[in-house]
């Protein structure tokens, strides 16, 4: 067993840079990604990771199969808690008051959406305490991933305990019914959000935004030319003063990010100043 984790380790050090992905990112979620290789590796009935680089050496559509079983899905509602209650207490209804003043929309993204935990959590701040305060306010919340099991869950938006355990006590009661066990969000927050199936690498929605999140994804996985790359892509589609939020402990390289700013450090999180 020792012998194929370590197998699997020296064999992710080889594969990831292929891939455009950094090893030091999937060093805590190894197990998750050598548990799928290994059943790839079964299924092709192959005799082991050996063979397994022979097989993509040889069938270069299978290195498309592996940047799949790439993707960790690890996600929960209000991840990252502090910086949800900024965003309810202060920037949310700052950037919905500038929305509705220049009589606009207010535009939202979130980028490796998973099963939807993380557009949720922002559409439940919306209906409880946005929609009140600014009636008039056209609040739009745009979801993208590139995998479409996990688009298939979010499109269901029913949840284990586990993934809802952040969601304050009152807010858990008014927008979820509890079914089977599960946590099911209620219709209208569900309608709030737009999911497509996007890669970041290859495709970005046309919208300008005001509020991006993009935690968990770009900084932590893909390698430091390509998230530099990735992330200044993003930065253009954010307006004048609005914010990109990314991962707590993810390495973002701002210095590399044309016109954006440290707003909160320890929180990762960014403004868009223009010169
Ligand atoms: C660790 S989850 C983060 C989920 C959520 N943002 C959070 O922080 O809780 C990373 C997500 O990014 C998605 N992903 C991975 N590579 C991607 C890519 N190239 N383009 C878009 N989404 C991607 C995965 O499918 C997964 O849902």
């Amino acid at each position: 067993m020792k012998n194929n984790k370590n197998q699997c380790t020296e064999f992710l050090k080889w594969a990831l840079p292929q891939l455009g992905l950094r090893w030091e990112g999937y060093r805590r979620v190894k197990r998750q990604v050598c548990k799928r290789i290994n059943a790839r590796i079964a299924f092709l009935q192959l005799s082991g990771f050996g063979s397994y680089k022979e097989y993509l050496s040889k069938n270069p559509g299978e290195w498309t199969i592996l940047d799949g079983m790439m993707h960790i899905s690890i996600s929960r509602f209000f991840r990252d808690h502090k910086s949800w209650e900024l965003l309810g207490d202060s920037l949310l209804p700052e950037l919905a008051a500038r929305a509705v003043g220049e009589n606009r929309p207010l535009r939202c993204w979130s980028v490796g959406c998973a099963s939807g935990e993380e557009p949720y959590s922002l559409a439940i701040l919306y209906h409880q305490i946005l929609k009140n305060s600014f009636p008039s306010l056209d609040f739009q919340l745009i979801a993208t991933d590139a995998n479409t099991d996990l688009l298939q869950r979010a499109a269901k938006a029913c949840y284990p305990a586990g993934n809802v355990k952040n969601v304050p006590a009152k807010w858990l009661q008014s927008s979820f019914n509890k079914t089977n066990g599960e946590y099911c969000l209620h219709d209208n927050m569900k309608n709030t959000v737009t999911f497509l199936r996007q890669d970041i690498r290859e495709e970005l929605p046309d919208e300008q935004f005001d509020l991006i999140f993009c935690k968990n994804l770009v900084g932590m996985y893909f390698a430091t030319e390509i998230a530099i790359e990735v992330y200044n892509r993003i930065a253009e589609k954010i307006r004048h003063k609005g914010f990109l939020f990314t991962g707590n402990h993810e390495p973002v390289p701002i210095e590399k990010l044309s016109g954006m700013q440290i707003y909160n450090r320890g929180l990762n999180i960014f403004k868009k100043c223009d010169s």
